[in-house]
């Protein structure tokens, strides 16, 4: 199954670090990403996984739960959790999903065998409280993600999701916006209070979350 934006995230059962999970029902009522790594003990997926448990506090404030993925054992994950410790300075925080059968990798595409038959190569879902599907990436195993970036894009999706606007390129949270094409002039009236307009489609407004962040 090809899996696509707006597609409902394939629930799933599987044991993790944190004990058995059903996956949606972890989800609960917020947001999620869910992120493959080819595999235990391995130096990029090590600094990634450091960096994510280090930024656990900024996706909880915005209602997000983390959870990794790799086709090792529970006890693998566990063991190499002391190496992540002791080299990023970061104790794990969050569960890793254990996939050995490659269930889940396969339920979600994480497998591309003409880059790698065994391993899953490096992908991150964005699942909102509807369990959309609302991103998706996938890296190759040789290239450590950025999880910044991750973060930046669930700011732009909360915000578009909230107001008739849409982010613009590089956009960080308290930059102007766009307002979208699709509201008239008359509509964008009632819901900012002005805008610059560099071309009748493209209308700058102030990020109108900017003031409460
Ligand atoms: C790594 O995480 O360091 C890695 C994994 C698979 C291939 C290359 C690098």
């Amino acid at each position: 199954m090809t899996l696509r934006l707006g597609d409902v995230a394939p629930d799933f059962e599987a044991d993790t670090t944190d004990g058995k999970i059903k996956f949606h029902d972890w989800i609960g009522a917020g947001w999620a990403i869910l992120f493959s790594h080819p595999k235990d003990f391995t130096p990029v997926c090590t600094t990634e996984l450091g960096y994510v448990a280090k930024l656990k506090g900024e996706f909880a404030k915005r209602n997000v739960k983390v959870i990794g993925l790799s086709v090792d054992p529970v006890n693998s994950h566990k063991q190499w959790a002391e190496d992540i410790k002791e080299t990023q300075g970061q104790a794990l925080n969050f569960p890793i999903v254990a996939d050995p059968d490659k269930k889940v990798a396969n339920l979600y595409g994480m497998m591309h065998p003409a880059h790698d038959e065994v391993f899953t190569v490096r992908t991150v879902f964005v699942i909102d409280p509807a369990k959309k599907i609302r991103l998706m990436i996938t890296y190759p195993q040789t290239c450590g993600r950025n999880f910044d970036e991750i973060l930046r894009v669930i700011e732009s999706l909360q915000l578009t999701d909230g107001y008739k606007v849409a982010t613009p390129v590089n956009w960080k949270p308290g930059e102007d916006v766009i307002i979208v094409p699709s509201l008239s002039d008359e509509d964008a009236k009632k819901q900012f209070s002005g805008w610059r307009a560099l071309k009748p489609y493209l209308r700058l407004t102030k990020d109108p979350r900017a003031g409460a962040r």
